[in-house]
């Protein structure tokens, strides 16, 4: 994927924020109220100007939680959203502590799944029945300390390509 872009979102994202979650989520609720605010910390990734993906988290003390990693339908399995948690990884490793990350992923979500293993997420719960569908959750966990960072970071593809993810350009 040529041209990728991966900044901290800003409200002007707002609406196409919106378009993307709502493609995946029956959530109904007021986005802006909801996600941007200082909680949260949202990125987008654009791609020629466009935004085709996003990752919203928030870090509390030594913690993170990653609510959600959406990348647009048109836009799938083209390293968007490895490069969307390689953002994350990039910025806890500038902060020089160690971090732990949670996620709640469905255990029928292969493709997510596959993308928070390929940067060495653990499981380490179960919710049962936790989505309306009767669906159980997986808590899955990560570990980062800035000893082992250069080990994370080897987990993240590093070259320029088809099915690389490219260079970042974090603003
Ligand atoms: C999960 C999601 C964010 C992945 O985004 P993506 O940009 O398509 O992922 P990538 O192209 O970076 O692929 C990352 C890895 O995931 C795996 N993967 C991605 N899509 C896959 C699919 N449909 N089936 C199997 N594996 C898949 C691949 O193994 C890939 O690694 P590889 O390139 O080394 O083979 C995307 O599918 C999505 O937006 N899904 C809907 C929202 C969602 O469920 N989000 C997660 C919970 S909030």
């Amino acid at each position: 994927m040529q041209n990728l872009q991966i900044r901290t979102w800003q409200i002007k994202d707002l609406e196409e924020v919106e378009k993307l979650l709502r493609q995946i989520s029956t959530y109904t609720g007021n986005v802006k109220r909801d996600f941007f605010s200082q909680l949260y910390t949202g990125k987008v990734a654009l791609t020629d100007g466009k935004i085709v993906g996003f990752v919203l988290y928030w870090i509390l003390e030594n913690e993170v939680e990653i609510h959600a990693v959406i990348v647009d339908k048109n836009y799938r399995k083209r390293s968007i959203g490895k490069a969307l948690m390689a953002s994350i990884i990039d910025e806890l490793a500038s902060l020089q502590k160690p971090f732990t990350i949670f996620l709640e992923v469905s255990e029928k979500n292969i493709p997510a799944l596959k993308l928070y293993q390929l940067f060495g997420f653990k499981k380490v719960a179960v919710r049962k029945n936790y989505y309306k569908n009767g669906d159980n959750a997986l808590v899955l966990m990560l570990k980062i300390n800035p000893t082992e960072v250069k080990d994370v970071q080897r987990r993240k593809p590093e070259k320029t390509g088809q099915g690389k993810v490219p260079p970042l350009r974090n603003t």
